[in-house]
C-alpha cells in the first residue's frame, strides 16, 4: 500500500489531496481539498498569472486542514510533531518567494502548536505539480511542498501536470487499461495526442500550434459577451439549441444567417490541432452580423444568433477532434483504449460522441469522473503514485526542484 499527499496549482484551481493505491489494486481518493479561483479571474475573461499565484499562497494552508479532516476521517493516522528551530527557518526560507503564504505558515507554526502542520501524515510521498502551466502559480505550490517535506522529513517527486490528467482515469475504473492506448487531451492550456504504450512511455503525437480547445472556447465566449470560463456558457446555449430545434431546423437557421465556421487542420493528413483559427473566425462572424444588424438598429447579438452560432462552434469543435482521433487510428490500429482528460471533457456533447467513436472502433474509453475532469489535486496524487511504482527518483537537491511551465509529456522531469 501506497498513500501520498498531493499539491496542484498550475493554474486556476488551488487543490491538495490524499490519495492511496492499496494492496487490492485499487486507487482512491481519501481526501480531495479544493479551490476554484473562477470568481477571482472572471472579470479578467481569463487566468491572470499573477493573481493565481497571490489566491493559491493565501488558499493552500486553510487547504492543508481541510485536506487531514478529511483524511483523519478516511482514517488515515497522523503523529504530533514539534519542530527544531532549524526546521522551522529551513522551512520558512524555501517560502520567501512566497511573501502571504510565508507570513500564513509562520503565523500558524507561531501560534498553533496543536495545528495542521504539527500533526505528521502517515504517507510515502509528498507529490506536487511541477509543470507544464504558469510558472508564477507552479512556485507556489512547490516552495510549498519543500517547507511541508522539511518539516516533516518526508520526500517529495514531482509530478507533470498532463500525465495527471491522464491518470485521473485509474479512480473511475476498475479494470486495467489496456495498452497501446493513446490520450486525448484537451484543456485550457493544452490540446495533445499522446500515444502510451504502458505507464510512464509517453508519446506526443499531436498538439495544437495555437490555442488550446478550451482556450478557444474562453475566447469565443468573450467575443460573444458570454461569461469565463467559456466552455460550459457555450456549451449551455449550443444544448438549449440542440433540445428545443431538430438538426434539420438548425441547420436551416444556420443557412439563413449564414453561420458556418471553419474546421481548422482537419484535412491535414496529421495529429496536430488549431483552434485560433476558429476563435478569430467568430469575431469576423460577429462583426460581419453586426454590421448588418446595426443598419436596422440593433446594438446587441440577437439571442437566436447567439446560440447558433454556439451550436456550430461546438460542432466544428467535434468535428475536429473525431477527425483528429480518425487520423490517429488510421494511422495505429493497434490502439486498444482512448483516455480523454482534461477540462473540456466536463463537456457532455464531446463526451456523447468520443464515447460513440470508441464503441464505433470497438476500443475501451476512459474518461474521469466528472468532478476529475478538471484541475484538482487527486489527479496529481494518482500520477505521483504512478511514478513511486515505477521507481522515479525522489527530489534529492530542493535547488533542482523548479517550476517547469513548459514541460512535455515525454520529457523527465
Ligand atoms: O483542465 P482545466 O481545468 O484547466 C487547464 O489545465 O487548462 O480546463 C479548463 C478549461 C477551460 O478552458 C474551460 O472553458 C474548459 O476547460 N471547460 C469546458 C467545459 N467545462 C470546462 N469546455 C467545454 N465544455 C465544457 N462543459
Ligand atoms: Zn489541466
Amino acid at each position: 500500500m501506497k498513500t501520498v499527499l498531493a499539491i496542484e496549482t498550475s493554474c486556476d484551481e488551488t487543490g491538495i489531496a490524499y490519495v492511496r493505491h492499496t494492496d487490492g489494486g485499487d486507487y482512491i481518493s481519501l481526501a480531495n481539498a479544493l479551490h476554484s479561483q473562477i470568481d477571482a479571474h472572471a472579470p479578467y475573461g481569463g487566468v491572470f498569472p499573477m493573481l493565481a499565484k497571490r489566491e493559491h499562497g493565501s488558499n493552500l494552508v486553510g487547504l492543508l486542514a481541510a485536506a487531514q479532516v478529511k483524511a483523519l476521517a478516511n482514517k488515515v493516522s497522523f503523529e504530533n510533531v514539534s519542530f527544531t528551530e532549524e526546521q522551522i527557518t529551513t522551512a520558512l526560507a524555501h517560502l520567501e518567494r512566497e511573501q502571504e503564504l510565508m507570513e500564513i505558515c509562520k503565523k500558524e507554526l507561531e501560534e498553533n502548536p496543536e495545528g495542521v502542520f504539527h500533526k505528521k501524515p502517515d504517507i510515502d510521498a509528498l507529490v506536487v505539480t511541477a509543470g507544464p502551466g504558469l510558472e508564477p502559480a507552479l512556485w507556489v505550490g512547490i516552495s510549498f511542498v519543500k517547507a511541508l517535506s522539511v518539516l516533516w522529513n518526508i520526500p517529495i517527486l514531482p509530478v507533470n501536470h498532463m500525465e495527471g490528467h491522464i491518470a485521473s482515469v485509474l479512480l473511475s475504473k476498475k479494470e486495467e487499461v489496456v495498452f497501446p492506448a493513446l490520450a486525448l487531451l484537451i484543456s485550457g492550456g493544452h490540446t495533445e495526442l499522446v500515444s502510451i504504450s504502458t505507464w510512464g512511455q509517453y508519446e506526443v503525437i499531436g498538439k495544437t500550434r495555437d490555442d488550446a480547445v478550451g482556450e478557444a472556447y474562453d475566447k469565443a465566449a468573450r467575443i460573444l459577451g458570454l461569461p469565463y470560463p467559456g466552455g460550459p456558457a457555450i456549451s449551455k446555449e449550443a444544448e438549449m439549441m440542440r433540445n428545443t430545434f431538430t438538426k434539420a431546423d438548425i441547420e436551416a437557421m444556420c443557412v439563413k444567417y449564414s453561420i458556418k465556421l471553419p474546421r481548422p487542420m482537419l484535412k491535414s493528413q496529421d495529429m496536430d490541432f488549431s483552434f485560433s483559427g476558429l476563435k478569430t473566425a467568430v469575431l469576423y462572424l460577429v462583426r460581419d452580423i453586426m454590421k448588418v444588424i446595426n443598419i436596422v438598429g440593433a446594438e446587441e447579438l440577437p439571442e437566436e444568433i447567439l446560440n447558433l452560432i454556439c451550436y456550430e462552434f461546438e460542432e466544428a469543435v467535434v468535428d475536429v477532434i473525431t477527425g483528429k482521433l480518425n487520423f490517429a487510428y488510421a494511422h495505429n490500429r493497434n490502439i486498444k483504449t482512448l483516455i480523454v482528460a482534461g477540462g473540456v471533457i466536463a463537456n457532455s456533447y464531446i463526451r456523447t460522441h468520443i464515447d460513440a467513436w470508441c464503441e464505433d472502433k470497438e476500443i475501451f474509453c476512459f474518461k474521469p469522473e466528472f468532478d476529475l475532469a478538471t484541475d484538482n489535486a487527486v489527479m496529481i496524487g494518482l500520477a505521483g503514485l504512478l511514478g513511486i511504482e515505477r521507481d522515479l527518483p525522489y527530489v534529492e537537491d530542493f535547488s533542482k526542484l523548479i517550476a517547469r511551465g513548459g514541460w512535455k509529456i515525454d520529457e523527465v522531469y
